[in-house]
């Protein structure tokens, strides 16, 4: 399989943790509903392709993301055909209803999620921006008392299809918000992929000027405009080492009506490989599964990389 030349940049980080979102940010907005028995295969492909963090499903309401209301089925799938021990696998969880279904299901990680913007709480979650921090509150401290680790989302960091741009102290101020709440990462979510990295680079540098370190963040980029891969160095400059991606550039929200597909993880790792930044992961079998679940999906991956590659 072709490989990209390594050409080191030593101001870059030397490793980076992909977080993959595939199973479930990419899963979740597919119009079929990909059958139990493909998605656990997904995740042991992944995991095979020496994805570290692998967030498998989500326990929001299952009226709302029908794709995923086999969640409890999928992690007992899981647990049954037994996964490596050395690996994250995160689900999301919107409320104490979901906390209580993934803690039900033996999740060890979950991810909440919130938003920047008023317009997008309430589509996403039905709660006004203050309401949600009060929905989710409770199930960060659940989720600790219980040995939990807990990741943090924030949505429309970049911009929100209603209300347009989004002023940097406004994410601030809910990221913030998240953090203090007790959420271990905050990442970072271009939910509709309108950033720039001169935005990123202010975004970080204003999380910083309010005492939020780049080793507490993450970026979760959506590549609807192209420019999730120059964001991630934008990212990687300021110092960013955790990076999620969706395995063939799957996803996107189905409440947020312009949100495509996430960074694929393929377009990522090709980049980091270049740029001699270890990441673990392997290029070819990711291809494979990507291309694997295109054939599911019935449609070819949107990933440059994976087109390029199979
Ligand atoms: P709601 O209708 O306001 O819920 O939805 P409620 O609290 O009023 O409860 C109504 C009923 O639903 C109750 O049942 C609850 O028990 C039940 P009843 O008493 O009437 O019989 N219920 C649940 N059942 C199962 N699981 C649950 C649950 N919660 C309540 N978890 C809610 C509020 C938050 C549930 C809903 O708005 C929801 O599920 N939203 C999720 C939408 C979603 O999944 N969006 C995509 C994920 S976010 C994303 O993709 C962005 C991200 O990738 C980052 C980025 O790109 O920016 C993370
Ligand atoms: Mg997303």
């Amino acid at each position: 399989m072709r490989r990209p030349q390594q050409v080191t940049d030593s101001s870059l980080p030397e490793r980076v943790t992909v977080y993959e979102v595939g199973p479930r940010d990419g899963l979740q907005n597919e119009n079929a509903v990909v059958p139990l028995a493909v998605k656990a295969e997904f995740v042991h492909r992944l995991v095979g392709a020496g994805l570290p963090v692998v967030e498998t499903t989500s326990f929001v309401h299952p009226k709302w993301v029908p794709q995923l209301a086999d969640a409890a089925d999928l992690l007992a799938t899981l647990a049954a055909q037994g996964l490596p021990p050395d690996r994250a696998y995160p689900v999301l969880v919107p409320n104490e209803r979901g906390l209580d279904r993934a803690l039900e299901a033996g999740a060890q990680h979950v991810a909440i999620f919130a938003s920047a913007t008023e317009t997008f709480a309430r589509r996403n979650l039905n709660r006004g921006l203050d309401e949600q921090y009060a929905m989710v509150a409770p199930v960060v401290d659940r989720a600790r008392a219980a040995g939990l680790d807990v990741r943090a989302y924030v949505s429309m960091c970049f911009g929100d299809p209603w209300e347009g741009d989004v002023p940097p102290a406004q994410v601030v101020a809910a990221g913030t918000r998240l953090l203090d709440l007790g959420a271990s990462q905050l990442s970072l979510g271009d939910t509709i992929g309108v950033g720039t990295p001169g935005h990123v680079t202010a975004l970080l540098g204003a999380f910083s000027a309010a005492g939020v370190g780049v080793d507490r963040l993450a970026l979760h980029l959506h590549d609807t405009y192209g420019q999730a891969l120059a964001n991630v160095v934008a990212g990687l400059r300021a110092g960013i080492t955790t990076f999620d991606a969706s395995a063939g550039g799957l996803g996107g929200c189905p409440y947020a009506g312009s949100a495509t597909g996430n960074l694929a993880t393929e377009d990522l790792v090709w980049m980091l490989d270049g740029l001699g930044i270890a990441t673990g992961v392997d290029l070819e079998s990711l291809v494979a599964t990507s291309t694997w679940m295109a054939g599911h999906l019935g449609r070819p991956s949107p990933s440059r990389v994976v087109r390029a590659l199979a």
